[in-house]
């Protein structure tokens, strides 16, 4: 459809997870018609099977839909955006591409850590904010107070939000009214140079790399020379087009529209999500201002359940890579687990989905040891000092050479109950958490903002907030910086010798009770030798604790009487084949189930 750019809108919803930001989605494609009654299922704008089943948004999309009002055509693009903390980067690249935004608040549930948190981004983004509060057919939807949080915590005004009910549809024409009137058309121009912002990209494997652009000036089509503006790749379009929610192409995007371009690219890294695309011959086009670089604030090993399908593996995480600029892995090994991946992920839901996608899409099973942050090492070398960014604590440096030690600290947001504030806050000082502030959004629910160490909250803090809340507990983070802190490596040693793979970065408070802790699961799940075996866990060269696994010698053909040697031998050959899953450090064998027990551990 073609409509002059004063009758665009660009916009995103924004919402905190479970809020309905999905089924306000599909309200509207069915209002605007976009998506004919067959062709509807629920949540439509959810097609990954992972997102269907957790109810989850993953991936930011875009769609195109077609709208009459006030008899006068318009092309609203509608951004879905993604909700929970871990994707709050993508959220951020979502309105970017917009000049509005609905901000959703759930009726029953109120103002959440991420209501707030991607309302701040949409302030900071300028985008023009329309408030609603949704699920007002629920038994349990308390608007009136809902309201008032928003006043608030948000400074909204009680008069400016919208009731909807998602479900039904109540007032959802409404919620597109405003958005026509509140929400600014795009400012370029199609007669400027073009410029086109790149917000997302995808891998097909027949089209090679989708690239989700927002045109910002000028004008994008078929065959046109382009030029990436601050990687200085250069293609051909092959293909410009929009979203309904489809992909359909067509002959040209103009200054405002949202739409895909295709163009031969075979490497989703060739293209970085925030740069410009600007045409080959027009020159001395500047770059838009593009995006931070996403950081991998959490790492773990994943191998695969037996080595035999290391190759299938590796090819699984190429494959998923190419959907996931924000997923990172390397070649690692590991005494204990053989071949694998050292994985970077944005947070733990990230880490938790593509664990399963891996299972799930790619059929392999893997093992995934305990994750750890990143620090920042500084050592003493010929020169001076250095700085080291250590992601796995078998790398960590000799205690000879070390200098200080940083890890990374954030800010984190909890909304809470306040009848619960008693237990949350032991739990965040236990943590080494440190209160910033307390406010109250109503009289029942409490904001708590504390500065605390990423690594004291990737484990099972999210649990820990749940159990502790009755399930209403929401948090959010956002990176802080580094600090420094008295963190030590924690040595596990096995009869006198070091097991690399067993190492934990840990604080020095901390690591005698972790290392006893090690001790006992080992010492359950290794096998008696003919010699006692100590287990020792050390800080340098203090040891902090210590098992013994007594000495015994496991005869296992003792109750053959000496008679049936076919039999004995059947016996020694299963006795090998056992020996198989074990790991020899040193004289004694470890089985696999060992390592595993220890690097899964849950925190007690
Ligand atoms: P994420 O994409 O994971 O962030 O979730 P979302 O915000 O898209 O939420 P979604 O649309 O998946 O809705 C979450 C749940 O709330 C679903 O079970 C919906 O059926 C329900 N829901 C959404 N809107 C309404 C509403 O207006 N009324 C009622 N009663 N339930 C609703």
């Amino acid at each position: 459809m073609n409509v002059p750019i004063s009758n665009i809108r660009n916009f995103c919803i924004i919402a905190h997870i479970d809020h309905g930001k999905s089924t306000l989605a599909d309200r509207i494609l069915e209002l605007t018609g976009a998506v004919t009654a067959r062709e509807f299922r629920n949540q439509f704008l959810d097609d990954n099977e992972i997102e269907r089943e957790r109810g989850i948004t993953i991936k930011a999309k875009a769609i195109s839909l077609d709208y009459t009002y006030n008899n006068q055509k318009y092309l609203l693009n509608l951004i879905d955006t993604p909700g929970h903390v871990d994707f709050g980067y993508e959220v951020l690249r979502s309105l970017k591409a917009c000049e509005g935004a609905l901000l959703l608040v759930d009726a029953t549930q109120g103002v959440q850590a991420q209501t707030v948190a991607n309302t701040l981004l949409a302030i900071e983004s300028n985008l023009q904010l329309i408030p609603l509060i949704n699920k007002i057919d629920a038994p349990l939807a308390h608007s009136e107070e809902v309201k008032e949080e928003m006043k608030n915590v948000l400074s909204i005004k009680p008069e400016e939000i919208t009731l909807v009910s998602a479900k039904t549809g109540e007032n959802v024409a409404l919620v597109l009214e405003r958005v026509i009137k509140e929400v600014l058309p795009p400012r370029g121009s199609a007669a400027n140079p073009t410029q086109a912002l790149i917000f997302d990209s995808v891998y097909d494997a027949y089209r090679g790399v989708v690239v989700y652009v927002r045109v910002v000036n000028g004008i994008l089509k078929q065959g046109d020379e382009i030029i990436m503006l601050n990687a200085k790749h250069e293609f051909k379009v092959e293909e410009v087009g929009i979203f309904k929610p489809k992909m359909v192409a067509c002959k040209e995007l103009k200054a405002g529209e949202v739409g895909y371009v295709i163009s031969g690219i075979k490497n989703i890294r060739d293209v970085k999500i925030g740069d410009t695309i600007g045409l080959k011959k027009e020159e001395g086009v500047q770059a838009l201002p593009g995006y931070k670089d996403p950081i991998s604030m959490v790492f773990c090993g994943i191998y695969p359940s037996t080595q035999s399908t290391y190759k299938q593996l590796q090819t699984a995480m190429e494959r998923l890579s190419l959907n996931d600029s924000s997923f990172q892995y390397e070649v690692e090994t590991s005494e204990a687990l053989g071949y694998g991946f050292r994985c970077g992920f944005l947070g733990l839901l990230h880490m938790e989905i593509i664990q399963e996608r891996l299972n799930r899409e790619e059929g392999v099973e893997v093992i995934q040891t305990a994750p750890n942050v990143t620090y920042e090492i500084l050592v003493r070398e010929a020169g001076g000092i250095i700085t080291l960014r250590i992601d796995n604590p078998a790398k960590f440096p000799d205690e000879s050479v070390l200098v200080e030690i940083r890890e990374p600290v954030v800010r984190m947001s909890i909304i809470i109950p306040s009848d619960t504030i008693g237990t949350m806050m032991h739990l965040c000082e236990i943590r080494r958490g440190r209160l910033i502030r307390t406010e109250y959004i109503s009289s029942t629910r409490v904001i708590l903002t504390y500065d605390i160490p990423l690594a004291e909250i990737i484990y099972d803090f999210y649990d820990k907030l749940k159990s502790a809340t009755r399930g209403y507990g929401t948090m959010d983070y956002s990176f802080m910086g580094y600090e420094v802190a008295d963190l030590v490596k924690l040595k596990i040693l096995v009869a006198g010798v070091e097991v690399d793979a067993l190492s934990v970065i840990i604080h020095r408070d901390g690591a005698e009770a972790k290392g006893r802790r090690i001790l006992q699961i080992l010492r359950k799940e290794i096998p008696r030798h003919l010699f006692e075996v100590a287990l020792q866990a050390g800080i340098g060269k203090k040891i902090v604790a210590r098992e013994n696994i007594k000495p015994y010698l496991k005869n296992v053909t003792g109750k053959c009487y000496g008679g049936d040697i076919t039999r004995k031998r059947k016996l020694w050959e299963k006795q090998k084949e056992g020996k198989k899953k074990m790991k020899s450090i040193g004289r004694v064998e470890i089985p696999q189930k060992a390592f595993l027990s220890v690097l899964s551990t849950k925190e007690d």
